[in-house]
C-alpha cells in the first residue's frame, strides 16, 4: 500500500493526461502499455529485489552487492533526478492548493473555457503566489520528514487511494455525458501505431519511470522493507496495475473534457487546471466535489513528496533534521525558476521548453532512463540475473516467468532502453 501511495500521485492525474494529449492520444497510450510490460514491470521487480537483498538505499545496495566498485555512481544519478523532480513537483502541488482555495471560493461556477484559461494564467503567472504555495508544500513535506511521521502519512494511503478512485469515477460519470466526449474517448483509446515516433516512445518511457517512481532508487528503498515471505512478483504486478488504473482513469476524465470544451490538447502543464474546473463547474454540488478532488490530489502529492524528500535525506546520512531542512531549502531554491516559469520567466525558453518543462524533460526523459539502464545492467550482469532471480523467487518454486525475467534483465531491458533513449533524444 505504501509503495502504491508513493507511485500514485501527480504523475497519474496531472502528468499522464498532459503527456498523452501532447503526444497524439491513442498512439502514446499504446507505447505506454508496451513500456510498462517490457520495461516498467521487470525493472520494478528488479528494484524491489535489489532493495530486499541489499537492505537499504540504492547507495547501500550497490556498496553491499558490488563493494569497491563505482556502481554507487548510479545512486548519484538517482538523487539528482529525485531532487529535480521534487523541485517542480512542489510547484504543481502548489497550484493544486491554490485551486483548492479558488474552488472553495466558488470561482469556477459558470465560467467558460476562455475565462478558465485566463484564470490559470493569472494564478500560475502571478509574481509570488506560486512561490508561496510551493514553499508551503515543501515546508509541510519537510515537517513530516523531520518529525519522522512518514509511517502515519502512509497509513493515509489506505483511505486516499480508494477516495481518489471514487471521485474520479464520479467525474467520469459526468464527463461521458457531455456532447463531444465520445470523440475524445475515441482519440484516447484508439491505437494509431502510425503516429509513434522515437520522441513519443521516449516520452512514454519517461512517463512510466516517473509514474512508477523507477530509476531513482525509491522502489529500492521500499524493497528493503519487504520481508522474505512477501512475493515480489505479485507485489510488483499489483503496484503496476493500481498505478496504471489510476492513470487511465485520469485520462478518461481529462481527455474527453478537452474535446467537449474545445481545450487545446497541447496546452502543457496547465491542461488539467482548465479541464477539471470546467467539468466541476458544470456539476451539481460542483464546489463540494472540487474541494474533495483538489484536497485528495494535494494529499496524494504529499505522500509522494515525502517519499522523495526521504530518498534525498537518506543519502545525507546522520543529523536528520538538519539534513531535512537543508535538502528542502535546496529543493525550494532549485524550484524557484519553475515556479516563475509561467509568469515573470515566461520569455525564457531554453530548447523550446519553459523552465518547468525543461526540468521535467531532463529528469524524466534523461536521468530516469539512465538510472534505469544502470540498474538493469547492474542487476543483470554485476549482481547477476540468476542471483537476482533467486532473490525474486525466494520461498517460491522456480518458474518460467522467473527465467523470462532473468533473460529480460540481461538483454531485452538494457537494449530496448538504450535504443529508445538514443533514438528519442536524437530523432
Ligand atoms: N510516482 C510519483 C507520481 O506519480 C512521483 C515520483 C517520482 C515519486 N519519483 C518519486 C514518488 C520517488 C516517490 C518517490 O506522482
Amino acid at each position: 500500500m505504501a509503495s502504491v501511495g508513493s507511485a500514485v500521485g501527480l504523475g497519474n492525474i496531472w502528468r499522464f493526461p498532459t503527456v498523452v494529449s501532447g503526444s497524439g492520444g491513442g498512439a502514446f497510450v499504446l507505447v505506454y502499455l508496451g513500456a510498462i510490460g517490457l520495461l516498467g514491470l521487470p525493472l520494478l521487480m528488479a528494484e524491489l529485489a535489489l532493495g530486499r537483498r541489499g537492505r537499504g538505499s540504492v547507495l547501500t545496495c550497490f556498496r553491499t552487492l558490488a563493494p569497491g566498485t563505482a556502481w554507487w555512481g548510479i545512486g548519484l544519478i538517482s538523487v539528482t533526478a529525485v531532487t529535480i523532480i521534487l523541485s517542480f513537483y512542489a510547484v504543481i502541488a502548489g497550484w493544486v492548493s491554490i485551486y483548492l482555495g479558488a474552488g472553495l471560493a466558488g470561482r469556477f461556477r459558470g465560467l467558460d473555457v476562455a475565462t478558465l484559461q485566463a484564470l490559470f494564467f493569472d494564478i500560475a503567472g502571478h509574481p509570488w503566489l506560486p512561490l508561496a504555495a510551493q514553499a508551503a508544500f515543501l515546508a509541510l513535506t519537510a515537517g513530516i520528514v523531520a518529525l519522522g511521521v512518514r509511517a502515519g502519512i502512509e497509513r493515509w494511503s489506505r483511505v486516499l487511494m480508494p477516495g481518489i478512485v471514487v471521485i474520479l469515477l464520479v467525474l467520469l460519470g459526468r464527463v461521458v455525458l457531455l456532447p463531444g466526449a465520445p470523440a475524445g474517448l475515441g482519440w484516447f483509446l484508439r491505437p494509431r501505431p502510425e503516429l509513434i515516433t522515437p520522441a513519443v516512445a521516449l516520452r512514454a518511457v519517461g512517463q512510466v519511470f516517473f509514474s512508477f517512481s523507477l530509476g531513482m532508487g525509491a522502489m529500492v528503498t521500499y524493497g528493503s522493507y519487504l520481508d522474505a515471505r512477501q512475493p515480489i512478483t505479485s507485489s510488483a504486478v499489483y503496484i503496476a496495475l493500481a498505478d496504471l488504473a489510476v492513470a487511465l482513469l485520469g485520462g478518461l476524465v481529462v481527455i474527453p473534457a478537452l474535446f467537449a470544451f474545445g481545450i487545446e490538447p497541447t496546452m502543457g502543464p496547465g491542461l488539467i487546471f482548465v479541464a477539471l474546473p470546467a467539468v466541476l463547474g458544470a456539476m451539481p454540488l460542483g464546489m463540494l466535489w472540487s474541494a474533495l478532488f483538489f484536497l485528495m490530489l494535494y494529499a496524494a502529492a504529499l505522500t509522494s513528496s515525502v517519499a522523495m524528500l526521504e530518498t534525498i535525506v537518506a543519502h545525507a546520512g546522520r543529523r536528520r533534521r538538519w539534513a531535512t531542512g537543508l535538502a528542502a531549502s535546496g529543493v525550494f531554491l532549485l524550484g524557484i525558476p519553475s515556479a516563475l516559469a509561467a509568469g515573470p520567466l515566461s520569455a525564457f525558453r531554453p530548447l523550446g521548453h519553459d523552465f518547468l518543462g525543461l526540468a521535467d524533460f531532463i529528469a524524466s526523459n534523461v536521468l530516469l532512463p539512465l538510472g534505469g539502464l544502470g540498474t538493469a545492467v547492474f542487476v543483470g550482469w554485476v549482481w547477476g540475473a540468476e542471483r537476482a532471480r533467486a532473490e525474486l523467487e525466494r520461498l517460491s518454486p522456480r518458474s518460467r516467468a522467473g527465467g523470462a525475467w532473468a533473460l529480460a534483465m540481461r538483454y531485452l531491458v538494457p537494449a530496448l532502453l538504450a535504443y529508445v533513449f538514443v533514438t528519442g533524444l536524437t530523432g
